[in-house]
């Protein structure tokens, strides 16, 4: 497995694999990879003949506020995963590589970014789809894998894929959960043991949401009533973000629920903020 640091070098090793007719799987990740990644990793190697997983703790998605500085980082273990799933390259570019000084152009997804996460995150989705962009110029991939634990973000980046012509494939793949629910994520590191012992509240309250809906189609602002309390009684240390009904593709609030619909939501619990949803596609 080759690990790469410049773009020049990076853009060599997938002009080579695709003149020797392979196809590309890649897959963005900020590392502290955990089996939500490796489950991407995974896909791709089974999707595709060239698999590239990228290492990079993109500073744009994060406001002053934010947890750069705290964002777990663990390259041997993640380098040691990657290997042991079958990536064929890493690209662990360094921040001067990514962001040369003088840039001055990002990526805004309007309306999509704005919803949801983007209202207490007002810089997140720019910076992650600045950073999508450049990734999908350096490595132009047949098809790309991003974890449906960021719900948001897999429809945000399909748009922009989609408004900025990329030829890739968008592929999202399921959640991967713990054994009581909680969905992998890096952030998990942060949580206390007694907020950890909360943190199922989160899905249990996707879960009250969905059987609300299969059993009785109620209006929206009913599950979201029932959604909140749910977390109020177990998770009393939970400080609720948002918890809201959309439409999954336009990320609109809906009225109602007999239609297609994604439940989502966010939890801050102590420094951890946590996010989880489920998408009702067909009832
Ligand atoms: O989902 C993530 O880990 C990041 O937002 C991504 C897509 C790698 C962009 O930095």
């Amino acid at each position: 497995m080759k690990v790469i640091e410049t773009i020049s070098a990076m853009r060599a090793d997938v002009q080579s694999a695709r003149a020797a007719g392979k196809t590309i799987g890649l897959v963005p990740t900020m590392g502290a990879l955990h089996a939500g990644h490796v489950s991407l990793i995974d896909a791709a190697r089974a999707a595709c003949d060239y698999v590239i997983v990228t290492i990079f703790v993109n500073p744009t998605q994060f406001a002053p506020t934010e947890d750069l500085g705290a964002y777990p980082r663990t390259p041997e273990a993640d380098l040691a995963a990657c290997r042991g799933h079958g990536a064929d390259a890493v690209f662990m570019p360094g921040v001067a590589e990514m962001y040369p000084p003088g840039a001055l152009t990002d990526v805004r997804v309007r309306a999509l970014g704005e919803r949801l996460c983007g209202r207490d995150r007002p810089v997140h989705f720019g910076g992650v789809c600045t950073v999508v962009a450049k990734l999908f110029n350096i490595v132009p991939a047949d098809k790309a894998f991003f974890g449906q634990k960021d719900f948001q973000q897999t429809v945000v980046i399909k748009r922009m894929a989609a408004d900025l012509n990329f030829p890739v494939e968008v592929v999202v793949c399921p959640t991967v959960r713990e054994a009581d629910g909680l969905a992998m994520s890096s952030r998990n590191a942060y949580l206390t043991p007694a907020q950890r012992r909360q943190a199922p509240a989160v899905y249990g309250a996707l879960q009250v949401g969905r059987e609300m809906i299969s059993r009785s189609h109620p209006p929206a602002r009913e599950v979201i009533e029932a959604m909140r309390g749910r977390l109020a009684a177990q998770a009393p240390e939970g400080q609720i973000d948002y918890v809201a009904v959309v439409n999954p593709d336009t990320l609109d609030d809906v009225e109602t629920t007999g239609g297609p619909v994604a439940i989502a939501l966010a939890v801050r619990l102590g420094r951890a903020r946590l996010i989880d949803n489920i998408v009702i596609s067909s009832q």
